[in-house]
């Protein structure tokens, strides 16, 4: 399932787009402009960047530079690629280092003369890995453009970064400098991705559980529908798995810990996004989670949770609870969700580990659960115990066929993958059935029930 896609492809983002065509025209009248995009790894900052410059009608004058983290420690390696041959004394084998503000100077004397030719479009990539003397030279120029034509771009993954120099940072901070925070794409732009991949087109409740997944992240959602089939990802009872690359990151992370912090971060990503920090120790057989934890919060496997409250432990973000989840020896995990299963007081969360146990299969102690849910006041059982107003649907990928429950709009709290675009319906396969489980949402959790006998 690996199909390569151009680099090129680009959805979306005509927002983003048009405002930096409105902050180029004011800087291309005289108004200098600084512009900050900043999002994390992946979300597709240097691509609006390609996609902009692409789109450049006039003419424009284009310095580019980019950080790297091997390129670091090379001072001024990020003005050297901005305006190579200009730079006096950079790099002269045994000479001592220019001082930024010379270097910033010269920088400042390039930009006067390409700017009496065309509007300037300064463009610093990866800023997060530039060298520092580059920097204090950029800052230096950045404090003294006036009525410059120069739109200055930089592009960071955090822009409260430490590692940028405290002048840097208060230019960042003006309210003069313009700031473009990118978020992830949209369902939409998810679906055009998949059909440029050259793959079956994926129902909409799928892709929003990928986008919700993935937090919209361009890189990761490419790199999920490349290495998974469809089938996987439209499966309703299963937790997503993480891009492999990222699996294997977060392995060799946890690799690192002890046994305890890796056991109780294993339990927490049994228990779901987070666990009250008593019943992932319980689960865990830690004596100390609070050692076990600091350690998983250094390693940036979990954070902790709102001061003040009940401790709870939790991921923050759900791929690395995925990668963690499915990262787990299947045996183990069973273990787990059996022992989490006795633990919980909601009936729902203990069926839910039930299903996530699946040497327990269809069972009526499921079912006799799913009474229990019903007692509960949860409004979807009647619909699931009678199979009323059930509906069958061929699938996007003409093979299976899906149960459709259309429910009331009052159950609002429908979330997203349970949305198919014609208002809120409880959507389960016929495998599903087979299987004796369905799958429906709640705002939170997928509650997964075994169904042996209630819709077939
Ligand atoms: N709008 C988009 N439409 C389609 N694909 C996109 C879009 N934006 C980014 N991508 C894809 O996502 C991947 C990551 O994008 P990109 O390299 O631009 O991210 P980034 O934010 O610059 O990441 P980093 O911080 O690591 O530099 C690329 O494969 C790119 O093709
Ligand atoms: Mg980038």
């Amino acid at each position: 399932m690996s199909r390569q896609v151009p680099e090129t492809l680009f959805f979306g983002r005509a927002q983003e787009l048009s405002q930096m065509g409105a902050w180029l025209v004011r800087a291309a009248g005289g108004e200098p402009q600084t512009v900050l995009i900043d999002g994390p790894a992946g979300i597709g900052k240097t691509s609006l960047l390609r996609c902009f410059l692409a789109g450049l009608t006039a003419d424009h004058c284009v310095l580019r530079a980019s950080g790297d983290e091997l390129e670091m420690q090379l001072p001024y390696g990020i003005v050297t690629q901005l305006i190579p041959h200009r730079v006096h004394g950079v790099a002269d084998a045994g000479a001592p280092q220019p001082d930024p503000i010379s270097i910033g100077a010269s920088l400042i004397d390039a930009l006067g003369k390409f700017q009496d030719r065309a509007p300037v479009i300064l463009v610093i990539d990866d800023v997060q890995w530039a060298d520092t003397p580059s920097l204090h030279a950029i800052t230096f120029v950045l404090r003294r453009l006036r009525v410059d034509r120069v739109l200055t771009v930089l592009v960071t993954r955090d822009a409260a970064d430490p590692r940028l120099p405290h002048g840097l940072h208060r230019i960042l901070e003006e309210d003069t400098t313009a700031k473009l925070t990118l978020a992830g794409l949209g369902v939409p732009e998810l679906a055009q991705l998949n059909q440029a991949l050259g793959l079956s087109p994926l129902p909409r409740w799928a892709l929003a559980r990928l986008r919700d997944h993935t937090y919209g992240n361009p890189l990761h959602t490419k790199a999920l529908l490349q290495q998974y089939p469809g089938a996987l990802l439209s499966a309703g009872d299963t937790v997503l798995p993480a891009p492999r690359r990222y699996e294997r990151l977060i392995a060799e992370r946890l690799d690192g810990c002890a046994p305890c912090t890796r056991r109780l971060v294993g339990a927490v990503s049994v228990v779901g996004m987070s666990a009250p920090l008593h019943v992932a120790a319980e689960l865990a057989a830690v004596a100390d989670p609070l050692e076990a934890l600091a350690e998983a919060m250094t390693q940036e496997l979990l954070i902790e949770g709102a001061a003040g409250a009940m401790p709870r432990a939790g991921f923050p973000h759900p791929l690395l609870r995925a990668a963690v989840y499915r990262g787990l020896d299947p045996g183990e995990r069973s273990r787990l969700h059996r022992l989490a299963a006795g633990l919980s007081d909601a009936p729902g969360i203990a069926l839910q580990h039930r299903v996530g146990e699946p040497r327990a299969g269809p069972c009526l102690e499921g079912a006799r659960q799913l009474h229990l849910v019903e007692i509960e006041g949860t409004e979807l059982a009647p619909e699931l115990r009678s199979g009323l107003g059930l509906r069958v649907q061929r699938d996007d990928d003409g093979l299976t066929d899906r149960y459709v429950a259309r429910l009331p709009e009052r159950q609002g709290y429908l979330s997203p993958p349970c949305l198919d675009g014609t208002g809120p319906q409880l959507v389960f396969h016929q495998q599903h059935i087979h299987l004796g489980c369905v799958t429906f949402c709640n705002e939170k959790w997928p509650i997964l029930a075994h169904m042996q006998d209630c819709a077939a």
